[in-house]
């Protein structure tokens, strides 16, 4: 028998329909759109403002997205996993919740979270339930709704995330297509440097830490921005060696968009063309657990089966890593 290799067979999508464009920002706090556009690339984003609506309601949304698009019977989903830096609440998974919304009644699920590269580390999960054979059908989703935890008076953090959710679903191939290899990385170094100070047990919430804005991302830029750069165009690079990936072989980069410049360096380092580096961070910011399905959703049409693609995030934590995928439809 043929090996069993996971591949990805569809993907869903969704962004919130309010647009925050940097000329609003600028009403907001001291920054400006050519800053903004110049240092990391992006334009605008979307926020989700429906009156109690979190993570989950968009989550629903891109997994039906999916569902759709597939023609899939939810009831044939054996796992989700709710790829999340946001869940609805601090206890009672967020991915269980969105897995009974959509009718997958058959499945199990659970929530996994490793800041920016919840999604890739999802991948990996996801791919290793199907390559042993255990799981068919794995759905998983990257949902962040990133303006429940920024502080819109914070120039450092307001001008970077956005709101989005998407999901792939994972199935067995045997034709040697899907998740080929990866490279995945972590370092608490970073735990100073992004991170919410206030909310977890080590400081729970109480009126001082909400009037000292505790309960807000706070990120020292230009550190994560050093760590980012060399960490995710490391792992890209040596997964392409170890692979013995010239840069012609290489089809597509499908990064995590936190930072167009960050996105850049990966891509030389790399040494591919710029026409095989997907981009959509101008109309959506840095949508944390939501980048790589959303930059899949944008560009799925132009994927060709056998495609090799290479995937690369870097977040908090520091996590990061990279994963190599051949397409497989
Ligand atoms: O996804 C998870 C991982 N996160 C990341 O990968 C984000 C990594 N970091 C970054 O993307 C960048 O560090 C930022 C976009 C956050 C900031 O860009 P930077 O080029 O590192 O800016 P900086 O903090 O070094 O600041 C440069 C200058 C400073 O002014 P002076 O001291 O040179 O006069 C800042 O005060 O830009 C100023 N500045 C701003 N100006 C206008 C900082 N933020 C802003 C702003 N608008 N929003």
């Amino acid at each position: 028998m043929n090996k069993i290799t996971a591949a990805i067979t569809a993907v869903g999508s969704y962004v919130p329909d309010f647009v925050l464009s940097n000329q609003v920002l600028e009403t907001l706090v001291d920054t400006n759109d050519e800053w903004i556009t110049s240092r990391t690339g992006i334009k605008e984003r979307r926020l989700l403002k429906e009156e109690g609506q979190g993570t989950s309601f968009m989550a629903i949304k891109a997994a039906q997205n999916l569902l759709e698009k597939a023609n899939l019977d939810p009831k044939e989903i054996d796992l989700v996993i709710m790829a999340t830096a946001t869940p609805d609440l601090p206890v009672a998974s967020t991915g269980v919740y969105v897995a009974t919304q959509i009718g997958a009644t058959n499945a199990f699920a659970y929530d996994l979270q490793a800041a920016c590269s919840s999604f890739l580390y999802g991948m990996s999960t996801a791919a290793a339930y199907i390559a042993s054979g255990r799981y068919k059908k794995v759905l998983l989703i990257g949902a962040d709704k990133m303006s429940s935890i920024i502080d819109y008076t914070d120039r450092a953090t307001c001008i970077i995330f956005g709101d989005g959710a998407g999901a792939v679903l994972f199935e067995p191939n045997t034709e040697g297509l899907g998740l080929q290899d990866e490279i995945l990385k972590s370092d608490g170094i970073g735990r100073e440097f992004l991170k919410i100070e206030s909310g977890g047990s080590i400081l729970p919430p109480n009126e001082d830490t909400v009037k000292n804005k505790q309960h807000f991302v706070y990120q020292d830029g230009k550190t994560v921005f050093k760590y980012a750069v060399s960490g995710m165009a490391d792992v890209s690079e040596q997964i392409m060696q170890r692979n013995n990936l010239s840069q012609d072989d290489v089809n597509w980069l499908v990064a995590h968009q936190a930072n167009r410049r960050i996105i850049d360096a990966t891509a030389n380092r790399m040494g591919v063309d710029e026409s095989k580096v997907l981009i959509n961070i101008q109309k959506y910011g840095n949508t944390t657990s939501a980048t790589l399905p959303l930059v899949l959703a944008d560009f799925e049409h132009k994927f060709k089966k056998g495609d090799n693609i290479i995937f690369a995030a870097f977040g908090g934590g520091f996590t990061w890593g990279s994963i190599y995928l051949k397409w497989a439809y």
